[in-house]
């Protein structure tokens, strides 16, 4: 059979971990997956006929297709209020004992339907995929209660069949205590374990179970109960770890065998160590310290060269990250955490797709592998951080179909 496609002139093949060093790099497709990348001098000239489409990537960077491990895209309701609040000078936990914070969106949440959920989150979607996103997570947990978390996770699914991005659902069901049972902390506990959990599971709407593990969240007892539960229910941990104070939710994800432990500004010594001894992969989230105008920084360096896998995110949210910009987090990831060129793109990448068990599938240009492809108007990898602020997408291939870009 012929390709059905080849990508030419590119400047720069970023194939993911590393840039190809190749003259004239070509990547062919062939049943919308990645059939060959390399020089052009090894491309099999007799499948490339008169059927086969050309795109010219002239002068311009390849990458896979970016993956986005931690997004909370399906909420209702606005909080933009908040940031002018904050920027005045209010803190995020007062602004959240005062009623809002978490529980706002939940209640503009609650009260949407799941087509309203969908039509809401559509153009963050869109705003992802302009990003070069392909692959991307998202949570529920802005419903906090039985019907309404399902609601999210429908929408999700329903999202996941209508817009070109792959997405993987996680059940956030414990993300706060919603206020009705702040009295009665355990019987959310319960209701979480005994009813969202298993629907969630029969259903099918979810592959991940994540609890915040923080002081105005859960504890480390009744997260670790959750995640038992989850686990039985074949639901992974992914776990929101140490990111307002040190709690030891990266000792536990670790010892859980979580597939991530996300945020970790505050991450202890020994939960960096805990992480390096497995393979769990630390989610760094630099745009809600931007945006909460946090000044700890998780200790990037530290966990990168204690051989912690590392990915970056959005966390694009209400409260914390009102952001879909992948793109501006690379920045982040190189101004605020000293990580490289070359590293910020494996955690956008590679990394991320390990962070949310998609490794086999996506954060790779290699043969075999779906045909997901970014491509951008800069010359480098080195200049995709480096010229930031500005969007630089010119084309977004999602299993060799073009979904962005003319
Ligand atoms: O990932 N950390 C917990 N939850 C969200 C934000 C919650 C909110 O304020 O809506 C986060 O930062
Ligand atoms: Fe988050």
């Amino acid at each position: 059979m012929d390709y059905a496609l080849i990508i030419e002139g590119a400047n720069e093949v970023f194939t993911g971990g590393a840039p190809i060093e190749v003259a004239d790099p070509v990547i062919a497709v062939e049943d919308g997956k990645i059939a060959y990348v390399g020089a052009r001098a090894h491309l099999n000239q007799d499948k490339v006929s008169d059927n086969t489409e050309r795109f010219s990537a002239l002068g311009q960077l390849i990458t896979p297709g970016l993956v986005d491990p931690h997004t909370h895209v399906v909420f209702s309701g606005d909080r933009s209020g908040e940031y002018a609040m904050r920027s005045a000078g209010k803190g995020y936990l007062e602004i959240a004992k005062a009623g809002g914070g978490i529980a706002a969106t939940m209640r503009a949440t609650r009260q949407a339907s799941v087509d309203e959920l969908v039509t809401t989150a559509l153009p963050r979607l869109d705003r992802l995929l302009a990003n070069g996103v392909t692959t991307a997570e998202v949570k529920s947990g802005y419903g906090l209660s039985f019907e309404s978390e399902i609601r999210i996770l429908e929408a999700i699914k329903a999202l996941n069949a209508r817009h070109p991005i792959d997405l993987v659902a996680t059940f956030l069901g414990a993300h706060t205590v919603p206020p009705e049972y702040k009295e009665r902390r355990s019987e959310y506990v319960r209701e979480v374990t005994e009813r969202m959990i298993p629907e969630v599971s029969r259903r099918g709407l979810a592959e991940f179970c994540d609890v915040f593990v923080e002081e105005s969240a859960f504890s480390l007892e009744e997260a670790e109960l959750v995640f038992r539960v989850g686990l039985e229910h074949g639901l992974r941990p992914k776990v929101h770890a140490d990111q307002l104070s040190a709690g030891g939710g990266s000792e536990l994800a670790a010892r859980l065998g979580a597939v991530s432990a996300d945020h970790l500004e505050h991450i202890s010594d020994a939960g960096i160590a805990a992480m390096a001894e497995s393979d769990t992969v630390a989610v760094l989230l630099p745009g809600a310290a931007l945006f909460l105008n946090q000044q700890e920084n998780p200790p990037a360096r530290k966990l990168l060269d204690a051989g912690v896998r590392v990915a970056l995110a959005t966390d694009c949210n209400p409260g914390t990250c009102m952001s879909e910009s992948l793109l501006l987090m690379l920045t982040l990831g190189m101004s605020r955490f000293g990580m490289s060129p070359s590293e910020v793109l494996d955690a956008v990448t590679a990394q991320a797709a390990k962070a949310i068990g998609r490794e086999d599938r996506a954060g790779q240009i290699s043969v075999g592998r779906p045909a997901d492809l970014a491509i951008f108007d800069v010359p480098t990898h080195q200049h995709l951080p480096y010229h930031f602020g500005v969007p630089h997408t010119t084309a977004v291939f999602k299993g060799g179909q073009k979904v962005y870009g003319a």
